[in-house]
């Protein structure tokens, strides 16, 4: 069955109690809920959260060895990290699609939010929509879902 990998970074685990009126009341496992309803018997949904650069990083290398598209959350790491940008490319520069996704939309935040280093080497973006966002993105990764 084809595999989807939902990847989220730092303290989206805390999801349900992390700033409600940002993120909404639900977590991770709710998310996961919607997304495998979306995804029916067709698509296997792999959803995954770290606060762990590395390891964020070694899930897309695997995203690479395996031909297996990406719904990318990189949360914080967005803004900063280039490791986690160079491992996106490694995944799109392979021809595996990966949509960055992001809950709120960074562009109405923060001035620190409205960098991302991750955007220019994602196939695309989606931002705005609540968990909405991912399921916007399943779409495109997995048409048939
Ligand atoms: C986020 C936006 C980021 O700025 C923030 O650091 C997050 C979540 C979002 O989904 O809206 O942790 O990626």
């Amino acid at each position: 069955m084809p595999r989807v990998l939902v990847l989220n970074g730092p303290n989206l685990g805390r999801l349900g109690s992390r700033e409600p009126d940002v993120y909404g009341a639900q977590d991770l496992s709710a998310l996961r809920v919607l997304l495998a309803e979306q995804a029916g018997a067709a698509v296997e949904i792999d959803l995954r959260q770290t606060d762990n650069e590395a390891e964020l990083i070694h899930w897309l290398y695997e995203a690479v060895d395996t031909t297996t598209p990406v719904i990318l959350n990189p949360a914080a790491f967005t803004h900063y990290s280039y490791a986690l940008r160079d491992a996106v490319a490694l995944v799109t520069k392979a021809g595996v699609a990966l949509v960055e996704v992001h809950i709120s939309n960074p562009h109405a935040r923060e001035e620190f939010r409205h960098t991302s280093v991750i955007s220019a080497v994602a196939t695309g973006v989606i931002a705005g929509f609540g968990f909405d966002s991912y399921l916007l993105a399943l779409r495109v990764v997995a048409p048939g879902a």
